[in-house]
């Protein structure tokens, strides 16, 4: 699995042990992974991984194809490969552990047996912090020390390709090097074209009456709305016009939303995308723009000068992508500049082959700008370590990348641009890698003790297995968000990777919640705050909540023609159950109030279609579509009550006796449609009134996130005694109608049921995280009996494995089942 070169291996006399892999060998391991266009991987399990080592193979996209990095190392004139699969000709190193914490990848290896070396990915995750949140960046440390006590010559090399700034791999890069100090880099078109002049997105994408929060940020911004309509291709919101049929006229008092009621099951499925019209240039930005926002933004920027390859695709398609990469933005490599580092740009065999043969770089740029895999164009640097001895010698290195706007948003005054929220911190790319390089002591201190935090609590809840599960989904679960917009009115937005790549897809919110609710439930207002603000403003023609705000990222242009993937009770259920657990955790009754009749609507459709549902698709869709399904039916009714909940905190204390009622009532007789009591084992059925069928029953953790107590705890006990019975070797299945299962509902199962079941969850399910035969980023659906993925569909670096987090986020559930009205 792991090759090498034996002849040259024999030649040097170097014995190649295999890795150690703690707590357990993912099967693909984080390398990159901040955002849904920063997102690579080292493939390793046994489908098309190498069994997880750095050496000897291209890290790559999530998708699967290869992002280039480099790492060689050369010890006393011998190189060594440490990172990537090129194949010219060096030994390889010796890797003997890896291990992963929540926000780190760490390798150890030696080269030659004389060196030791320490590699570490750090990709933070951050949950309060919007400015270190808002850039998504990288760090790659490179710790050598001497391993036989003798000193050594070491320098060190590190490269990228172009491979990360398109998926169109025919596309033409454009590249430049530059120091921070030296500020700009003359001629750069990026500097000018990028760094400069947007400003940051109109702060009233909410409508007045929507969140104060936004309203502030509108009163107080000096930015005006008038970017967008002054667009040049505002014209083409002509495009708008043709839409004219589907764009709602102002809510009226008697319909204040959606009143859609029926929907076309044929229709789901599949939905043409709607493309909206290019933003235009942006206005300029304001001279005071940053105010005294973030004195740290300032403070760090020009701390030490910092050494960087630019590489960005030449023609800047803004919120498109190739093969679900960016084809908007620019990449930075990046390290100190001192005087023991030499650069080069060019050919790939050109760049490594220098280092190779000479151990220093030429400091030469290559000017022939051409298409990524074009003589693949490739971005080194070598720093000369001098003598390393019993001292180690530390080097950092920084990728980030910098878009100016990162999503179109339909929001109260139609589709804007929305800016990415660094720009209201940064007032140029170079800026932001100066001010995230100068960071790093502090940023890796934080993410120490994040990790710790993480570990400290996981290992608690639900012991080492547990610790195993959160640690691996955190990146990935902060990896498929965007923070956009600005620090008074933030909005997060989710790629849902891999499957559609939908924008804001309320039901991966949902099993993405728990860990927001765990780290900063204010997290969840920041992403539900678009789909309100889309939603309130009459865009969406059905009564029932939407699924999405757009079937492709980064395009949140909205579903004004009602052609979604109906979901009517997953999502009104999960929006009102992931409105009230934030409230619930801030004490943010304004918030409720704010929304009061939007999620009355959406009540009353949880009323009328609950407890019988219809013939439709849960969140599992590619299950297919069902009538009477058991869970989503208690979904809808946990709905009611936490709707009843939201009444009694906003003093509607006439709905709130109402619908506190019917809950109760449609749980009683939910009880005798939904669950087998004629067998040994009883439990609930897939759909009422089928006897031979079983289902992961996963809404009910709901109730207990919310503390509602709405459920009888004989339903709990029942599921927990029954899961047991139906285990295969990776876990339980969702239901009778496959083998495959969802590790994200198992282990909502998991936090709602007994000490021994949660236990038996949580250990197959690192059990097969450990032996998985798939090679890519840690999937939420997989068979239980083989462990691979089902024939169809795959799963990949989807933030549902937040639902890893759903033991942790029962620590803040309230106690009490009910609030009365104030
Ligand atoms: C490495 O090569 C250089 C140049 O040939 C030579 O001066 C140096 O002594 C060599 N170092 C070792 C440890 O062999
Ligand atoms: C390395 O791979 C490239 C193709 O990726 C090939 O053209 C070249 O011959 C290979 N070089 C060696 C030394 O194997
Ligand atoms: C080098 O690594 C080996 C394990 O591979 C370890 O036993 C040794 O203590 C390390 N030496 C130093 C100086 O880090
Ligand atoms: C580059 O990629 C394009 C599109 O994938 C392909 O058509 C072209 O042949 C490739 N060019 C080279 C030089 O490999
Ligand atoms: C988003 O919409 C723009 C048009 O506004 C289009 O050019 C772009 O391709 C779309 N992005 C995706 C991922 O479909
Ligand atoms: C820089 O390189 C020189 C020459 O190899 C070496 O003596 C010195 O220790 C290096 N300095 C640092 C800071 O690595
Ligand atoms: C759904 O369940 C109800 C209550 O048991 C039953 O009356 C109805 O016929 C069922 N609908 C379907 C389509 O099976
Ligand atoms: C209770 O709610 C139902 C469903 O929304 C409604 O029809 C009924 O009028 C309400 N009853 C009272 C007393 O408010
Ligand atoms: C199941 O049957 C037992 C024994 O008859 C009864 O006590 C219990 O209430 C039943 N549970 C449900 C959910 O119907
Ligand atoms: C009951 O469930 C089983 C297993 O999922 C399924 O094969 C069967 O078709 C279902 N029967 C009915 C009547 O829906
Ligand atoms: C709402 O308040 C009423 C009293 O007015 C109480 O009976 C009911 O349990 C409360 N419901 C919830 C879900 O808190």
């Amino acid at each position: 699995m792991h090759y090498t070169l034996p002849s040259l291996a024999a030649l040097a006399g170097v014995c190649y042990a295999q890795s150690t892999f703690s707590p357990l060998r993912p099967p693909a391991l984080p390398l990159a992974v901040r955002s849904p266009y920063m997102n690579t991987w080292q493939q390793a399990g046994s489908d098309g991984g190498n069994g997880g080592y750095l050496a000897g193979e291209w890290p790559s996209f999530w998708m699967g194809q290869l992002t280039g990095w480099t790492g060689f190392i050369r010890v006393d004139n011998v190189t060594y490969n440490w990172l990537g699969g090129s194949n010219q000709s060096a030994l390889y190193v010796e890797q003997t552990k890896y291990e992963y914490t929540a926000t780190k990848s760490i390798f150890t290896m030696n080269a030659g047996g004389v060196v030791n070396m320490t590699v570490t990915f750090l990709s933070p995750v951050i949950p309060d912090d919007l400015l270190r949140a808002s850039l998504p960046y990288t760090y790659l440390n490179v710790d050598v020390i001497s391993a036989d006590g003798a000193q050594h010559e070491v320098q060190l090399y590190t490269d990228i390709s172009a491979e990360w700034v398109s998926g169109d791999r025919s596309a033409t890069a454009h590249w430049s090097y530059g120091t921070t100090t030296q500020n700009v880099t003359p001629g750069s078109p990026s500097v000018s074209s990028s760094a400069a002049s947007s400003s940051p997105s109109a702060a009233s994408l909410a409508s007045s009456a929507a969140s104060s929060a936004s309203s502030a940020a509108s009163a107080s911004s000096p930015v005006s709305t008038a970017s967008a309509s002054s667009a040049p291709s505002a014209s083409s919101a002509s495009s708008d016009a043709s839409e004219s049929s589907v764009t709602p006229s102002a809510p009226s008092p008697d319909h204040p939303y959606g009143t859609r009621t029926a929907y076309d099951l044929t229709t789901m499925y599949p939905r043409p995308f709607r493309p909206t019209h290019m933003p235009g240039a942006e206005a300029p930005r304001p001279t005071n723009f940053l105010q005294d926002r973030d004195a740290r933004a300032l403070a760090k920027r020009d701390a030490g000068s910092v050494a960087y390859h630019e590489v960005f695709r030449q023609q800047q398609l803004t919120f498109s992508e190739s093969n679900m990469q960016a084809d908007w933005g620019y990449w930075y490599y990046a390290t100190e500049d001192s005087a023991n580092l030499t650069h080069q740009s060019g050919a790939d065999v050109d760049v490594r082959g220098a280092f190779l043969s000479n151990g220093v770089l030429a400091n030469t740029e290559d000017a022939n700008y051409r298409a990524i895999n074009d003589s693949f164009p490739t971005f080194g640097f070598a720093v000369d370590l001098g003598l390393v001895g019993s001292c180690s010698a530390e080097t950092l290195f920084q990728l980030s990348l910098n878009q100016d706007d990162c999503v179109q948003f339909e929001g109260a005054n139609g589709n804007q641009a929305v800016t990415c929220l660094w720009k209201s911190y940064f007032d140029s790319n170079t800026a932001a890698v100066g001010y995230f390089y100068n960071d790093y002591k502090d940023g890796d201190t934080i993410a120490d003790a994040f990790d710790q935090k993480v570990a400290s609590d996981s290992k608690a809840a639900g012991g080492d297995c547990y610790t195993s599960l959160t640690a691996l989904a955190a990146r990935q679960a902060f990896g498929s968000l965007v923070f956009t917009n600005t620090p008074d009115a933030p909005y997060v937005f989710l790629k849902e990777i891999s499957s559609d790549g939908n924008i804001q897809t309320v039901d991966v919110i949902f099993p993405f919640h728990p860990i927001a609710l765990y780290l900063n439930p204010t997290l969840l207002k920041y992403m539900l705050d678009p789909l309100f603000i889309n939603q309130e403003a009459g865009y969406w023609p059905y009564m029932f909540a939407i699924h999405d705000l757009g079937s492709l990222f980064p395009n949140a242009t909205g579903d004004n023609d009602g052609n979604d993937e109906m979901q009517p009770l997953e999502e009104c259920g999960d929006m009102m159950i992931m409105t009230l657990a934030y409230a619930q955790r801030t004490n943010d009754n304004a918030y409720l109030t704010q929304h009061y009749n939007i999620l009355k609507q959406w009540n009353e459709y949880l009323v009328q279609e609950a407890l019988i549902p219809a013939n439709q698709i849960s969140t599992d869709d590619f299950a297919g579509a069902l009538a009477n399904q058991t869970n989503l039916a208690l979904k809808g009714i946990i709905g009611i009550e936490a709707f009843a909940q939201i009444a009694n905190r906003t003093g509607h204390a006439a709905d709130g006796a109402n619908y506190t009622q019917i809950a109760h009532n449609y749980i009683t007789q939910w009880e005798t449609y939904g669950i087998n009591n004629a067998t040994t084992t009883p439990h609930a059925e897939l759909s009422y009134g089928n006897a031979s069928s079983y289902v992961l029953l996963y809404n009910l953790y709901a109730d207990a996130e919310l503390g509602l107590q709405l459920v009888p705890q004989s339903v709990y006990d029942m599921q927990s005694a029954f899961y047991p019975t139906v285990f295969n070797t990776y876990g339980v299945p969702l239901d009778t109608r496959h083998t495959y299962t969802k590790n994200d509902w198992e282990l909502f199962c998991a936090a709602v049921a007994s000490s021994s079941t949660k236990t038996q969850f949580i250990s197959t399910i690192a059990k097969w995280l450990g032996e998985t035969p798939t090679n890519f980023a840690f999937t939420d659906l997989y068979d239980t009996i083989t462990g691979g993925y089902p024939s169809t569909p795959v799963f990949i670096a989807r933030p549902a494995v937040g639902g890893m987090y759903s033991l942790l986020a029962l620590n803040s559930a309230p106690s009490s089942g009910y609030v009365t009205p104030s």
